[in-house]
């Protein structure tokens, strides 16, 4: 496995990768890498003959300083990771490659409309704007076939896909299901920071998408009712803000209609405060640094199954 640090390697890398025939695929991500990463590799193996995994954290598209700095980083087993899961290439650049102004006097920018509105966007000003600006210089200097992303962050997933036809990159997006732990908890990079308390109370979050599966699995097509109940569990059984608990159209991202007549999307965030007393089981030197910790997970609903 190849382990590139500058831009101009990298493209070197893939012109040449290009040139002798092969394709490429592209798993732009911050590191931290859990099995859900390492799935979204094994999506990319399946439709490539070349892995680039990008390992990035990206200050930009964090509206929290102490999320920045709290994100774990961990590149040494993240190398192990892709060397076990045969990665052809992990491209780590540092900031001055893809920032060459620094981030914060950076003046060019990609940004999406509408799809970036409503749910992460809505909470995190400036998260998509940064998420968009940095997969556009991950996508030029890779130059990939293909790029996958996790559906856990679906809006993310449906803002690239957009942002992907609207300037003709000529890039296939592929999306990777979500993974989970053995009790439901949809993976993230973030999960090491939750003290135990939090930990048990974010199952609150799966458990409220399948009861809204259910719900409709049984009949109920109020978009009110659904998110009644959903949003009653969220808020007896955690301590957590609720972010969002939204129902809305899965292409538009638009709230979904009264009545539910096709598959619509149910998506959750959770932001749990820190919490200095909850001792953590979490012997990871980044748990409980005194970021808040948010959790997103979605699920589609579809009254015609
Ligand atoms: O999903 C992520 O990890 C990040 O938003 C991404 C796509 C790698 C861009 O920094």
């Amino acid at each position: 496995m190849k382990i590139i640090e500058s831009r101009s390697e990298l493209q070197g890398w893939s012109d040449r990768q290009r040139a002798e025939g092969h394709r490429i695929a592209l798993v732009p991500t911050m590191g931290a890498l859990h099995a859900g990463h390492l799935s979204l590799v094994k999506t990319a193996r399946e439709r490539t003959d070349r892995v680039i995994v990008s390992i990035f954290v990206n200050p930009t598209q964090f509206n929290d300083p102490s999320d920045f700095e709290g994100y774990p980083r961990v590149m040494d087993d993240d190398l192990a990771a892709c060397r076990e899961a045969g990665v052809d290439v992990v491209w780590a650049p540092a900031a001055e490659e893809l920032y060459p102004q620094g981030a914060a006097s950076s003046a060019t920018w990609v940004d999406v409309e509408g799809l970036t509105d409503p749910l992460c966007g809505s909470n995190r000003p400036g998260h998509f704007r940064g998420v968009t600006t940095i997969v556009t210089k991950l996508f030029l200097a890779a130059r990939p076939h293909v790029a996958v992303f996790g559906e856990k962050d679906f809006q993310q997933l449906a803002v690239i896909r957009r942002m992907t036809v609207d300037l003709g990159f000529g890039i296939e997006i592929a999306g990777g299901q979500t993974v989970r732990e053995h009790d439901g908890l949809a993976l993230s990079s973030r999960n090491v920071r939750l003290g135990r308390n939090a930990r048990r109370q974010a199952l609150v979050i799966s458990r409220s998408l399948a009861l809204a599966e259910s719900m409709v699995a049984q009949g109920e097509r109020s978009h009110a009712a659904i998110l009644e109940v959903v949003r009653k569990q969220l808020d007896e059984a955690t301590q957590a803000s609720i972010d969002y608990a939204d129902l809305r159209d899965p292409e538009s991202l638009l709230p979904a209609p009264e009545s539910l007549d096709g598959p619509v999307l149910l998506a959750i965030a959770l932001q749990f405060e820190p919490d200095n007393t909850d001792n953590t089981d979490n012997t990871d030197e980044s748990a409980n640094v005194g970021a808040a910790v948010r959790l997103i997970d979605n699920r589609i609903l579809n009254p015609k199954e």
